[in-house]
């Protein structure tokens, strides 16, 4: 932690407390209310944590203002450009870019961890066929804690260390199997000669039919995906981690909690909202009615891939996304893709509509990563899927960074209760 440079004053019913505050190496000013309420007998207020820090972290920056998103101080579209998710994977997780020798060196081990216990293929067979594919991930990533036992001291390094590249390496494979379940296909097994999307387009598209060849383009579109999705700071998922884990519980849980939270459509989920929303507009002169329902207090319905509670100018994984699909709808030769049409149409509606540009809403990571999940083949209920393999990355080195924290405590938030006050039992013969 950095030291105190200055102090923030309360003042409550005429008394003063001084809080100390830190000044970040970006970002705001924080004040230090842990010692609040023992010495004021106050809690704070804030339920959708939208002024609270609640760790320090030197892993991921978000600037909301001006749309900037940096991992380890290096700006997302220079990664997303030059760079490749495994590569991203090491940066994350050990805080600079590897030597040729150190990337080299942890490709193979999380290639050599690709592969899931044999006995995890029955565990499957307890799901239905049509079970969501995130249904089936958040059961077989939990059950993971029933294979590995050999990685779940979270006390000790190695384990730490093991847990995060099994996770790593065997979330694709599993995406993969709760896809190939789903649509009734024999499981494939990971390829140690392919890289880390190709592989994983190969265990959800090839067939023991036929031979499978990876359009390098795809790949690439595929890589870069993982890239935008790896990690975002303290967003839902990532504290739901970081709340579980501060329990002391095993990685395996921990990260099945954070795809959990993920899967919600306010979150990960909306991937999968967007696209059902774009399809549901279906052609360009239906977006003022769908406008009108955003706007409308009254109606629920809000544009999906639409906002974010930091980025408020722009969300700059949105702006690769959207080259991204151009590129990749060009390639498969569906750039005329009637639902690319309607999002650009509906963007373009919307920015320039009073009520999304007061209140900051732009298109998000979400709004352009379904086009072009569906362009490459996936159906709608593998998005979230492949948003949870990229972010697990992201979880996994939050969670490492909390444990390594001396400071570390069990996160245990306070509340404002407004229910009743003490009242005696009344018998039922007299209610
Ligand atoms: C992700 O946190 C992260 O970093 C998340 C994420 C990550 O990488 O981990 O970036 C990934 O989750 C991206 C967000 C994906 N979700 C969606 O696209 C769902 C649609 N968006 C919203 O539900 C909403 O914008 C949130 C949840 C993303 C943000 O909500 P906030 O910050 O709590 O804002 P809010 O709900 O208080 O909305 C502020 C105002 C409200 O109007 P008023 O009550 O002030 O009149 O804006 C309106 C909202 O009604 N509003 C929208 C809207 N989003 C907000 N109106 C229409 N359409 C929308 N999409």
């Amino acid at each position: 932690m950095p030291e105190s440079t200055k102090k923030a004053t309360l003042n409550i019913d005429g008394k003063s407390f001084e809080l100390p505050m830190y000044s970040p190496t970006a970002g705001p000013d924080v004040i230090d209310i842990r010692k609040l309420y023992a010495d004021a007998g106050v809690f704070t207020y804030d339920p959708g944590f939208t002024s609270t820090a609640s760790c320090d972290s030197t892993i991921t920056f978000i600037d909301g203002g001006k749309g900037e998103l940096l991992h380890r101080g290096y700006p997302i579209d220079q990664l997303a450009g030059k760079s490749h998710y495994l590569e991203v994977c090491f940066l994350l997780l050990y805080g600079y870019l590897p030597s040729a020798a150190e990337l080299e060196d942890f490709e193979t081990r999380v290639t050599r961890h690709t592969m899931v216990h044999e006995q995890m293929h029955y565990f499957f067979r307890g799901f239905r066929r049509d079970s969501h594919p995130m249904a089936t991930l958040v059961g077989v990533v939990g059950a993971m804690s029933a294979f590995y036992h050999d990685s779940t001291d979270v006390g000790d390094p190695w384990h730490r260390e093991v847990a995060a590249i099994r996770l790593i390496a065997k979330l694709p494979t599993i995406a993969a199997m709760a896809y190939k379940y789903s649509i009734g296909q024999p499981f494939v097994y990971p390829r140690n000669d392919l890289d880390y999307a190709s592989n994983f387009l190969h265990m959800c598209f090839s067939v023991p039919a036929e031979d499978y060849h990876v359009n390098p383009i795809i790949a690439r579109a595929m890589d870069r995906i993982f890239i935008l999705h790896a990690d975002h700071e303290q967003n839902a998922s990532t504290s739901t981690v970081r709340l579980a884990s501060s329990s002391g519980a095993n990685p395996f849980a921990c990260i099945a909690a954070g795809i959990a939270c993920l899967w919600g459509p306010a979150h990960g989920g909306a991937n999968q909202a967007c696209l059902e929303m774009l399809r549901e507009i279906g052609t360009v002169d239906r977006i003022p009615e769908f406008i009108a329902r955003a706007k409308d207090k009254n109606d629920p319905f809000r544009l999906m891939g639409f906002g974010h509670r930091v980025y408020k100018n722009t969300d700059p994984r949105a702006k690769v996304l959207k080259q991204s699909a151009d590129e990749v709808l060009e390639l498969l030769g569906v750039d005329d893709n009637p639902l690319l049409q309607v999002a650009k149409e509906l963007e373009q509606v919307a920015l320039n509509d009073p009520y999304f540009v007061e209140k900051k809403l732009f298109p998000n990571v979400d709004f352009y990563s379904g086009i072009i999940l569906e362009a490459i083949g996936f159906p709608t209920s593998m998005f979230t899927p492949i948003f949870a393999l990229s972010r697990t990355v992201g979880w996994i080195s939050q969670w490492k960074e909390m444990i390594d924290d001396p400071q570390m405590k069990i996160g245990r938030p306070r509340q404002l209760y407004l229910g009743e006050t003490n009242r005696d039992y009344v018998d039922i013969e007299n209610r």
